[in-house]
């Protein structure tokens, strides 16, 4: 595990410096600087406007850990949509999740800020699975057409992978957005900035909710919830999307209710050649797990399904790999797919 230090040092000074600085006004006098701050963190400081520089929270964070929060939330700080950081709850592999006070923006009290880990740390050796097919997207969530930024992607320099980074969390704040208009069972979305997501928090000030895989259900309830997991995934795909990384550590569960998060690998079933093999693999996990609940289900069958109610082809050449030539009802599947062809 790398310290704050080492993130930092990982950043360039333009990655830590972008969209926060304004460059318009003059500080009114640099706010005290801790001395073991790396040079761009204590340039950035430095050149804070007072309402930043007075970002103080409540979160006893380590000291590398505090500058990378005023630089990921400071933004969010000084147009009052958060006004504390109560606590982190929690450090997960891509990000880490932050419990915040909401400022006078929000009506909710409490907010979650989703914080990503710099690029360099994140583990993108099976990104292409999920890149395919997808358009790159801007800090504001818009395509990337620019014939210079889409180069410099292709070519992986450090400017590209940043590029890349902020596509994977706009993804994750755009497919909120339009899931949570849809109706699906997702935190709603309140802003992005360049490294992290406000949303609404599920739990108390206590702690976030726990994840499905956390929990045991009663056998009613089990049921129940997972007709709604599968309501969500059906609207998912009615809304032209695979979760991408769905399973019951991406569900949390809160007072009888569930909430799907964890969006940046989203797919779309039209565009992605991988993508029924994704979703299958998406209903899969959903279903082992509430299988270990004791509701009996067969996944390929559910997602075969649902992929032909949207209207898509299924893809018969990576059934060698996902059905069980053992299972009755996987040889009939195939061979109704086959018929099909
Ligand atoms: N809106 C939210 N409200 C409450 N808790 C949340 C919220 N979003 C995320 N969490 C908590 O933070 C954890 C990590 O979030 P998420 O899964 O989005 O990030 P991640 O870095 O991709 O995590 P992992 O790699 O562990 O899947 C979740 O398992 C959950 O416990
Ligand atoms: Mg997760």
């Amino acid at each position: 595990m790398k310290t704050y230090l080492e993130f930092f040092e990982e950043l360039d000074d333009n990655e830590l410096t972008h969209r926060l600085v304004n460059k318009n006004r003059k500080p009114k006098g640099p706010p005290p600087i801790p001395k073991l701050l790396p040079p761009s963190e204590k340039a950035f400081l430095r050149a804070q406007d007072d309402s930043r520089a007075n970002f103080n929270f409540t979160y006893q964070a380590a000291r590398f850990e505090a500058g990378w929060l005023l630089n990921s939330l400071g933004g969010f700080y000084e147009h009052q949509w958060i006004s504390d950081v109560l606590r982190c709850v929690k450090g997960g592999k891509e990000a880490s999740v932050y419990l915040c006070r909401a400022g006078a923006e929000v009506e909710a009290d409490l907010i979650a800020a989703k914080v990503y880990r710099p690029r360099s740390l994140r583990n993108l050796k099976n990104d292409h699975a999920y890149r395919e097919g997808r358009d790159n997207l801007d800090d504001e969530g818009k395509i990337v057409l620019d014939d210079g930024k889409l180069h410099a992607m292709a070519q992986r320099t450090a400017y590209g992978k940043n590029l890349l980074h902020q596509s994977w969390i706009a993804y994750e704040f755009t497919s909120m957005q339009a899931l949570h208009a849809a109706g699906a069972d997702v935190p709603r979305p309140y802003e992005m900035a360049h490294n992290a997501i406000l949303m609404d928090f599920v739990g108390d000030e206590t702690g976030c909710a726990p994840t499905l895989s956390e929990i045991s259900l009663e056998h009613g309830e089990a049921q129940n919830l997972f007709g709604r997991v599968l309501q969500n995934i059906d609207l998912l795909l009615a809304n032209e999307r695979i979760h991408g990384d769905l399973s019951a550590y991406n569900i949390l569960y809160w007072e009888g209710e569930i909430t799907l998060i964890d969006f940046p690998q989203v797919v779309s079933p039209k565009t992605n050649r991988n993508a029924f093999s994704i979703f299958v693999r998406d209903v899969t996990r959903v279903c082992e797990y509430f299988a270990k609940q004791g509701i009996g289900s067969h996944p390929r069958q559910i997602a075969a399904d649902l992929w032909t109610k949207h209207g898509h082809r299924l893809a018969p050449e990576i059934h060698p790999r996902l059905l069980d030539a053992e299972d009755e009802r996987d040889r009939a599947l195939w061979q109704k797919q086959k018929n099909m062809r």
